[in-house]
């Protein structure tokens, strides 16, 4: 038997990542699971995928299966250029590296802008890939303040004049845990702190497509080219088994990236590459999204709705106009940690907040719940059984 002495000090000080654990749990039978951050099966465009794979094998021939430049498949960089320009986001070909999902991109960055110690500011709470992806380098994580708004611009540029950041990670839109959109004004605040304190951001966007209602925001890399790493992924408007993720990166942070990534995996899989690449030049996406974005959107209205029906007074929860993911804050005295075990036993599953926080003692009161996994009725039954858990924690006060 091996002991831990056999590890890095570096992989001694990583941690398995809660929600893989509190996934096991989720797959019992019978378990009503608000607790993934996945894409719904039956959101996969599995005929469109059937057709791809015909155009591959003829467009592409053997070529589909060879080894392939690190940067990505020169068609999926032309046809993710092209994609991008529907965002305002201008970038060549050549400035942008396709990577294996995003959490492929997060990782290399850790890997050629973090050492040991290094200040890394994140939002109050964050994605934990994020963390799982960054914590083999060893960086210090400072905690931006946020409201339903999205970091506050005020605490950012505070922390900067604080300490020296790396860099700056975000996820603006629809973020994963919260839902929630930084504001317009808030992205171009955040926009000039970045060009006027020349510090790098990593804007992670993998849930902007999923729009169900109001209208699309910039991304930062709109305001702030020269600043912000754009890091895209396939994953929820595709297929995530595919691994496609992608960055858009000036230089020289894109020409390390690649570097990075052939000590990596050499290159993304070119086969799912060039999958992707005819999913975004035969206008397929734009066929699809509709579908995913009818799929979803009643499913977020049921789960709005429910919440406002059955959750007591003292709770109060965000209304994203997008995404994956409703976060709902209880009062101060509320215990989610407590609630996940007591509404597993009742056959419920969803992820305790605190995990999302980089302060161990942050976000005790809180809770992510999915909705893209179940339907509307059983996702009213989830929340009407999630009520009753909470309930002892609700106040008289309204929410
Ligand atoms: C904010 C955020 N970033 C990145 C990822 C990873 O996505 P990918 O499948 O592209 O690696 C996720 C997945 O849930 C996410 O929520």
């Amino acid at each position: 038997m091996l002991s831990e002495a056999i590890l890095a000090e570096r992989t001694r000080n990583m941690s398995a990542n809660a929600i893989r654990e509190i996934l096991k749990v989720v797959s019992k039978p019978g378990m009503i699971s608000l607790a993934g951050g996945i894409p719904a099966p039956d959101s996969f465009p599995m005929e469109i995928i059937q057709e791809l794979n015909g155009r591959v094998m003829h467009k592409y021939a053997s070529s589909a299966f060879q080894y392939d430049r690190t940067e990505g498949f020169e068609p999926l960089c032309e046809a993710l250029s092209v994609y991008l320009q529907k965002k305002m986001i201008h970038a060549d070909s050549d400035e942008i590296v396709i990577t294996s999902g995003s959490q492929g991109a997060l990782m290399a960055l850790g890997m050629i802008l973090v050492s040991k110690g290094d200040f890394v500011a994140v939002e109050a709470p964050t994605y934990l890939g994020a963390l799982t992806a960054l914590n083999p380098f060893e960086p210090k994580y400072v905690q931006i303040a946020t409201d339903d708004d999205g970091i506050l611009p005020d605490s950012l540029d505070g922390i900067l004049k604080k300490h020296p950041v790396k860099f700056i990670y975000l996820n603006p839109t629809f973020q994963n845990p919260t839902g929630r959109s930084l504001s317009l004004a808030r992205r171009q605040a955040v926009a000039d702190i970045v060009r006027r304190t020349q510090t790098l951001l990593v804007e992670d966007d993998p849930y902007s497509d999923l729009r169900y209602r109001g209208a699309a925001l910039p991304p930062i890399k709109t305001l702030a080219p020269g600043q912000v790493v754009y890091v895209g992924s396939l994953s929820k408007i595709f297929a995530p088994g595919l691994r496609i993720g992608y960055a858009v990166a000036p230089e020289p942070i894109r020409r390390w990236m690649v570097l990075a990534k052939q000590g990596i995996d050499l290159h993304t899989s070119t086969f799912n590459q060039a999958l992707a690449a005819e999913y975004l030049f035969g206008g397929y996406l734009d066929k699809h999204l509709p579908e995913i974005i009818r799929l979803y959107k009643p499913r977020q209205e049921a789960m709005l709705a429910s919440l406002g029906r059955h959750f007591p007074p003292g709770f109060r929860w965000s209304k994203p106009e997008g995404g994956m993911f409703i976060w709902v804050e209880g009062p101060k005295n509320l215990d989610a940690e407590a609630v996940y075990h007591l509404a597993v036993e009742k056959g419920v599953a969803f992820v305790p907040g605190k995990f999302f926080f980089t302060d161990p003692n942050a976000g005790k009161e809180t809770m992510r719940l999915n909705y893209t996994m179940s339907d509307g009725l059983t996702l009213d039954k989830a929340v009407k059984t999630l009520s009753q858990v909470v309930a002892p924690f609700g106040s008289k006060a309204a929410s």
